[in-house]
């Protein structure tokens, strides 16, 4: 499973980046909106940290201004992935940018048949968003799921899942169950991937033991 990070945050990216697992990133509106910096500045910052996919969102609402937003955004760097809302225009837009071969990510999908709607249309990249289905009550774990298994009867159909909207350790752990192609992670969860009780534990227990043996490795 590919991991990118949800952020628009570049001291946070270049941080995490030195993991070397971040493969990617995704910004949104909000994202981008909460940083006091130049959108164009940002994301060519965001583009030369990270070499792998960088997905900027369209803020039109109408085919021909997505279609506009997405030329603006590509002139920006090579790995610039267009993130368009799932909806009617959304998916012709898609569709359009998909038959000229630029990389797309579809957002904002809450249900099996938007999903199955935007790889018709040709995406790169669904982004079904778990935990705002959780917040009314409903199972967005199911729905990546449910994508997967659609996904998987109909072998023409290429789209990534990129399961989004991830809140908890658990959420991500799931997806990767279920095998989502990518997950796209906010920096709190990424860094309490690495960790678990057990692990802290077990460092404690061996480095007490080791001590006491009187042994040293280095000199
Ligand atoms: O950026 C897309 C998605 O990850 C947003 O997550 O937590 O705002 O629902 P959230």
């Amino acid at each position: 499973m590919e991991i990118f990070l949800d952020s628009s945050d570049i001291k946070e990216i270049r941080q995490l980046n030195k993991s070397n697992l971040i493969n990617g990133i995704t910004t949104n509106p909000s994202l981008l909106a909460s940083v006091k910096t130049d959108f164009k500045i940002l994301l060519k910052e965001i583009c030369k940290e990270i070499k792998g996919p960088v997905s900027a969102e369209v803020t039109a609402s109408n085919f021909n201004d997505m279609l506009k937003e997405a030329e603006i955004f590509k002139k920006i760097a090579k790995n610039i992935v267009i993130k368009i809302p799932l909806t009617q225009d959304g998916l012709q837009a898609c569709h359009a940018l998909s038959k000229k071969k630029i990389k797309t990510n579809v957002t904002l999908c809450f249900s099996p048949s938007q999903a199955l709607l935007a790889a018709k249309a040709g995406a790169t990249y669904i982004s079904p968003f778990v935990g705002r289905l959780d917040d009314i009550g409903e199972n967005g774990i199911e729905l990546i799921s449910d994508i997967r298994k659609i996904f998987n009867n109909y072998k023409n159909l290429k789209t990534k899942i990129l399961a989004a909207s991830l809140r908890t350790v658990d959420h991500v752990n799931k997806v990767a169950v279920i095998g989502a192609d990518v997950a796209t992670i906010p920096a709190k969860i990424f860094k309490e991937l690495y960790k678990h009780h057990l692990t802290d534990k077990g460092i404690e227990i061996f480095s007490s033991d080791w001590k006491k043996s009187g042994m040293k490795i280095l000199p």
